[in-house]
Order: structure tokens, then C-alpha cells, then sequence
């Protein structure tokens, strides 16, 4: 019988990873349930990125399992990952700056979709509505980062990868983004999420990993990492 086994979740068992002959990550262990916010911690260094960029393989894995769906995807190049379902939304905006708003969309929307991608883009970001015929480059910071968060409605993705999503941004533009992400994964999204702002990632999250030195040191509910010595000892501490 069908069972409702987490289909749309990330699964790593045991993942190492690194650049060249450096091991950055090890043995990471990690799960990212369907239909909530999982939050990735960590202090500057600690692996947070390495760990997205090996799960949309723009790193390889050395060691261990990497599952989408519960479908093994440890050795499958970026694009089978992309076409399986992930979403990496990137930190820094990758977004084509001397295109325009409608045309960055356009790229992102699969065959026949152009139309509802458009639709559902400024539905949720009406400002990009009335800019869809300027260049995105020349845009403010905080509606370029909009603009790549379109990126989690094309292709309907089973897991996005956000990282640093609020970096340089407006208290009320970084409201606006993560408002965005809780309603993607209200939609039944996997999001795994890696933000400066502790509080308010823990605020969207319904798990949360502490990473130091490529480790995973914390595994729990955003309430019990408050009364932890990791938060402190790892997290700044206040
Ligand atoms: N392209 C690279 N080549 C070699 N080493 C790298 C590369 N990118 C990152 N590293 C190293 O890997 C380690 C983890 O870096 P990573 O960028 O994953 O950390 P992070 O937790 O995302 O940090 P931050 O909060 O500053 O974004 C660091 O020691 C970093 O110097
Ligand atoms: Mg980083």
C-alpha cells in the first residue's frame, strides 16, 4: 500500500564533502520534512553553504547518501537534481542583471507555464508587476532578492535551498521575503533556509540544525535550541 512516506523531503546520511583535497563537511546526517521551514545555524565558516551547494551538487560528496523524495541523488549531475525537483536559490542573487524582470521569469517558467508563472510572481510581489520592462540589474537590492525568490515557483519544486535570502536587506523587505517562504512551504514545499537573522529563521522553522567547523552540533525544535548552551556557544548568544 501507498504510504505517506515524507515523498518530498531531503535526506542526507552521512555526507562528506569539500573542495579539491579539503574535507569540509562531515558525516552530516539531515532531513528536511515536506510542507515546513527547516533552518540551517551556524557561525561565518562553518559549512552552511558547502552543505546546500553538495545538495545541488554544485559540490560532490565524498562519503554518504543524498535523497530527494526518496530517490537517491548523491552522484547526479546539477541539472538532473534541478529537473528532479530542487531549487537553489543562491546567496549574492543570481538573477540575469541586464535582462529584464519579464525576461528573467520567462527563463524560469517551463514550456506553456510563462503565463502562470507571471501570474503567481506578481501576485505575490506586486512591485515586480510594475516592473517587468526594466532591466533587473538596475532595481534596488531587496526587489532583485524578490525576483530570485520567483526562482521556488518554477517547476514546482519539492525542495528549495535559500541561502542568506535577507542579507543586506530592509527589516520590512526581509517581512515580505520570509512571509513569501512560509506560504511556499504552506504549499507543501520542502525549505531548508540559511539566515543571519537567527530569530526570525527560527520563527518560520519547525527544525532547526546548528552547524560549527562542517559539523552538525544542534538537532531539535527552534524551543529547545533557546535553552541550549549551543545557541550561545555557537549562535552569538543572545
Ligand atoms: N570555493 C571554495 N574553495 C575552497 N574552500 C572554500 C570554498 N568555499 C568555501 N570554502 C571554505 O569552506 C568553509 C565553509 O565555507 P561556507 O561558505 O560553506 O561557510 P558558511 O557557513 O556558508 O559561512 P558564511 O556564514 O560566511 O556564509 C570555509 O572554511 C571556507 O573558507
Ligand atoms: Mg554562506
Amino acid at each position: 500500500m501507498n504510504t505517506t512516506v515524507e515523498t518530498n523531503s531531503l535526506e542526507l546520511v552521512g555526507v562528506t564533502s569539500g573542495y579539491g583535497t579539503t574535507t569540509i563537511l562531515r558525516n552530516i546526517d539531515l532531513t528536511v520534512p515536506a510542507g515546513s521551514v527547516t533552518a540551517l545555524l551556524g557561525s561565518n565558516g562553518a559549512g552552511k553553504s558547502t552543505l546546500l551547494k553538495t545538495v545541488s551538487g554544485l559540490v560532490h560528496s565524498t562519503q554518504g547518501t543524498i535523497r530527494l523524495g526518496g530517490e537517491e541523488i548523491t552522484n547526479l549531475p546539477t541539472n538532473r537534481r534541478a529537473q528532479k525537483g530542487l531549487c537553489h536559490i543562491p546567496e549574492g542573487r543570481a538573477i540575469f542583471r541586464h535582462l529584464t524582470v519579464r525576461e528573467n521569469l520567462l527563463l524560469q517558467a517551463g514550456p506553456g507555464h510563462e503565463d502562470e508563472l507571471l501570474a503567481r510572481c506578481t501576485e505575490a510581489f506586486p512591485i515586480l508587476g510594475q516592473r517587468l520592462n526594466q532591466r533587473a540589474g538596475s532595481m534596488s537590492g531587496g526587489q532583485q532578492q524578490m525576483l530570485a525568490m520567483c526562482r521556488a515557483y518554477a517547476h514546482n519544486p519539492k525542495l528549495i535551498l535559500v541561502d542568506e535570502a535577507s542579507l543586506g536587506l530592509a527589516p520590512i523587505l526581509v517581512d515580505e521575503i520570509f512571509h513569501f517562504l512560509r506560504q511556499v512551504a504552506d504549499e507543501g514545499a520542502a525549505l531548508l533556509i540559511v539566515d543571519q537573522f537567527i530569530t526570525r529563521a527560527l520563527a518560520l522553522a519547525s527544525k532547526v540544525y546548528v552547524m560549527n567547523r562542517g559539523e552538525i552540533v544542534f538537532t531539535g525544535k527552534p524551543s529547545d535550541l533557546e535553552n541550549d548552551d549551543v545557541f550561545r556557544r555557537y549562535l552569538g548568544g543572545d
